[in-house]
């Protein structure tokens, strides 16, 4: 019998010893063989150039000094075995002590009243229930155990004591396990801290659900890397800074919210199963719809623009996706699209409209219960100065061959007429540092929805708004209004007009010069927020290969 291994191609964790899948080392072979001296072990050739004979036995010297390594491996492994065998000894018995004693809620005790952990202020003094997680746990001695508890709305110091910390739930007790808590509630004595700022008494408490030793630090901490971290968000979110991003995201979108039903807008939710593009076909999902191929929607725009003639100013929040091939800091290929639509505009006025709503929503959540959760995951953030920087897309391009800033993979300056891509954008707006509307992009760039500007036919009324640090947020423009230059737009970038029918409809019955855009939400948060990817302010990011959790 032969046994295989190669410092060069091998591994001891998913090598199986043959010569095709050798092991690593060769105290790994001699342990899978355990030790038998009759089996060959094979190591690297280190004399074979061509190839043709990669391995040979190992040599008698090598072999004696692996076979001490291998008799001290084995001792050690028995010494382990000894000991987990005294420790599970030592456990059952302490926990059959632990059997004995059982504990349950004095019934002369005042009523507890239950309530959510964000409340403790008012419920000082009473006694109280409440329910959540072990986010800490700390044993001192055998008749103390604090606990953290946390309930998603706050912390909760416990103290528990006596036969409190001594049944089996109690010492089986791991974080993250679920518990119920009874007790009088106080805050903690001056110069003392607790997060939360108050601690329970506990005078009675439940286990709901344990769970295993270790808590989520067994899977997964804050110094795995990017990928496990994403594997396992679903723990990974019950982390504090992750918890806060989940809240300021919810609040930020209802500030969102806030602003258009202030501003007059009504919301509508578009289907996002749809048989139409709107942003080019590189970037679509496309389905088998009961036979029929259809889409995963790139933006509701065109659905917003048929509403306006029976709601007037519009907007919604819902999902877009984009097939992006390139995985960058700000690329998902699903992501919450913030789109509205407004009739009888004019492009400055779309502009005016953009600055109202970044710097609205900026100016509530600073007035909201939010802004110190906010200015605690980013110390910095401050509302932006209007108006915002006015640039044409000539005068970036113009820009850009000043700083001397070019294309690297053809080592040219950008001209007018090119895509400016994310490198240079980026490169310019964190120079300039502050918000940018890019203006008037070349229509051969654009969608084919978009305005010819009135002084210059090669121009569309279009904007990016760019912020430091991520780039474009918003993209928006003026909507073409005549039927014939919509027409010519679907000839010019190859789109078929039978299943736009009802966009077109909308240059037929009662045309509108209108506007509108769309604000990626996560790339706004990724700014307010200044995390450092679009992945941070995601519950379970969409980006290529990644679909879970
Ligand atoms: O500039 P875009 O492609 O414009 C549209 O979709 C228009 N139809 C919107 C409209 O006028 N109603 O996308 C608008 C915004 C971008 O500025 C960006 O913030 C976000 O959507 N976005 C993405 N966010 C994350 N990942 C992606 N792959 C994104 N693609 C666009």
């Amino acid at each position: 019998m032969s046994v295989y291994t190669s410092q060069k191609q091998g591994c001891d964790e998913t090598g199986d010893g043959s010569s095709s899948k050798p092991y690593k080392t060769a105290l790994k072979a001699l342990l899978s063989i355990s030790g038998d001296e009759a089996v060959t072990i094979y190591v690297d050739n280190q004399g074979d150039d061509s190839g043709d004979k990669p391995f040979v036995e190992i040599s008698a010297s090598q072999k004696k000094k692996q076979m001490k390594l291998y008799q001290a491996e084995v001792r050690k492994g028995k010494a382990r075995e000894q000991k987990e065998a005294e420790d599970a000894q030592r456990r059952e018995e302490v926990l059959q002590e632990a059997s004995k004693i059982s504990i349950s809620e004095d019934q002369s005790l005042e009523k507890a009243v239950e309530i959510k952990l964000r409340d403790c202020t008012e419920y000082r003094d009473k006694r109280i229930k409440a329910y959540g997680w072990v986010h800490n746990l700390r044993r001192q001695g055998k008749s103390i155990m604090f606990i953290v508890l946390r309930d998603g709305t706050g912390y909760l110091q416990c103290v528990l004591s006596d036969k409190l910390c001594q049944t089996v739930d109690a010492i089986q007790l791991q974080t993250e396990a679920t518990v119920i808590v009874y007790g009088i509630i106080s805050k903690v004595p001056e110069g003392q801290h607790a997060p939360g700022g108050h601690e329970l008494i506990c005078d009675y408490w439940e286990v709901v659900g344990h769970s295993p030793g270790g808590g989520i630090e067994s899977v997964v901490t804050e110094k795995s890397d990017v990928d496990l971290q994403l594997r396992q968000k679903h723990l990974v979110i019950r982390w504090d800074e992750h918890s806060k991003v989940l809240k300021l995201r919810s609040a930020i979108t209802f500030c969102f919210r806030q602003h258009y039903f202030d501003s007059g807008y009504v919301e509508v939710t578009p289907p996002t199963l749809v048989k139409t593009q709107c942003e080019g076909g590189s970037t679509l999902f496309s389905f088998d719809y009961f036979g029929e191929q259809a889409y995963l929607t790139q933006s509701s725009q065109l659905y917003l623009e048929t509403v306006l003639p029976s709601i007037g100013d519009t907007f919604c929040m819902a999902q877009s996706y984009r097939a992006e091939k390139a995985k960058t800091r700000r690329h998902l290929s699903e992501f919450t699209h913030v789109e509205a639509e407004c009739p009888f505009i004019t492009f400055e006025g779309l502009l005016e409209r953009l600055e109202d709503l970044v710097c609205g929503v900026c100016e509530r959540i600073l007035k909201s219960p939010y802004k110190d959760m906010l200015l605690e995951v980013n110390p910095d953030f401050k509302v932006p100065k209007r108006p915002f920087k006015r640039m044409l897309y000539s005068d970036a391009i113009q820009w850009l061959k000043d700083h001397d800033i070019k294309n690297e993979e053809t080592g040219e300056f950008y001209e007018f007429g090119e895509d400016i891509p994310e490198a240079p954008e980026r490169k310019m707006t964190d120079a300039i540092n502050e918000p940018i509307f890019l203006c008037k992009f070349p229509a051969g760039i654009k969608a084919f929805y978009m305005l010819r500007s009135a002084d210059d036919d090669r121009l569309t009324d279009s904007v990016d708004l760019l912020m430091p640090n991520v780039g474009e947020i918003i993209g928006g423009s003026m909507r073409e209004y005549r039927l014939d230059v919509l027409m010519e737009g679907y000839k010019r970038e190859e789109i078929d007009p039978t299943p736009y029918y009802w966009y077109t409809d909308q240059r037929k019955f009662g045309t509108s010069k209108s506007g509108g855009y769309g604000l990626g939400l996560e790339r706004f948060l990724t700014w307010m927020l200044n995390k450092p990817h679009i992945r941070d302010v995601c519950l379970y990011p969409r980006f290529r290969e990644r679909i879970d959790p």
